[in-house]
């Protein structure tokens, strides 16, 4: 069976920083593949090189078949690949429906605004933000924005999305409602590529997991192996609340 994604010998230099460094990794069809690693490790890059944000150094992306290496992000969206931003990025002065109807419209599906938004109003019910909809984009909480976030992406009926980070800076009754949220979308086929530090989402959530350090890959497998790596345990030492995180207490 060919990946649905498959990255090989990724690699992108800033200056004198190698934030990614030969990476290579692949996902198939409906799997969760969780990117952990320390701050600064190189996890967000990794997704702005997949999505078009940043040119490889060097490298190739492959997704489904197709070489989208250094395509422009709204190329590989309409190719089935959408993401979220750790820093969410709503259309401020825009209702969530508007923000929904957008990622409709430059999707995969190459929507009609009728159709976009009768796919926006489905998939911010799903998401829980149906009693929001009319509201803009500005005067959302952080949970509804990163919601927002996630429908927007969704709209565009991605075969894969990456999520960077949609968890942070949630309380635990926010994350147990993302969490559902994204077991909702597994159900329906859609690959995910996601970023998080916590480890019990993680755990929870993923078929494998990959460990970043310095922008090298420095583990992969089933989450239970990956965290009882003696490497993972020590790059993760190196980092002060490392042990909680592990044990799955972050
Ligand atoms: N556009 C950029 N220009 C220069 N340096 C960058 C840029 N993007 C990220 N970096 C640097 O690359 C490293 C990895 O960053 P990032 O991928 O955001 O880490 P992570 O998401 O794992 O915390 C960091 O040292 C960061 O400062
Ligand atoms: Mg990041």
């Amino acid at each position: 069976m060919t990946a649905l994604l498959e990255v090989t010998d990724l690699s992108i230099q800033f200056g004198g920083l190698r934030a990614v460094s030969e990476v290579d990794f692949s996902l198939a069809e409906g799997e969760i593949l969780g990117l952990i690693g320390p701050n600064g490790a190189g996890k967000s890059t990794i997704f702005n090189l997949i999505n078009g944000v940043l040119p490889p150094s060097s490298g190739r992306i492959l997704f489904g078949g197709v070489d989208i290496t250094g395509w422009a992000p709204y190329r590989v969206v309409r190719h089935g690949l959408a993401r979220t931003h750790q820093i969410v990025r709503p259309l401020n002065d825009m209702s969530v429906l508007e923000n929904c109807v957008v990622g409709g419209c430059f999707g995969r599906d190459n929507l009609t605004l009728a159709a976009a938004r009768h796919k926006a109003a489905a998939v911010i019910e799903e998401v829980g933000l149906g009693e929001h909809r009319a509201v803009l984009a500005r005067h959302l909480t952080i949970a509804h924005k990163k919601r927002l976030e996630i429908a927007r992406a969704l709209c565009a009926n991605p075969r894969l999305l990456l999520l960077d980070e949609v968890l942070a800076g949630l309380n635990p009754t926010e994350v147990a409602r993302m969490i559902e949220v994204l077991k909702a979308i597994r159900r329906q086929g859609v690959a995910i590529l996601m970023i998080e530090h916590l480890m019990q989402a993680i755990m929870s959530l993923s078929d494998r997991v990959m460990v970043l350090n310095f922008g090298r890959k420095l583990a992969e497998g089933t989450p239970a192996a990956v965290v009882n790596d003696p490497a993972v345990i020590e790059a993760y030492l190196g980092t002060p609340d490392a042990a909680h995180k592990l044990a799955g207490e972050g």
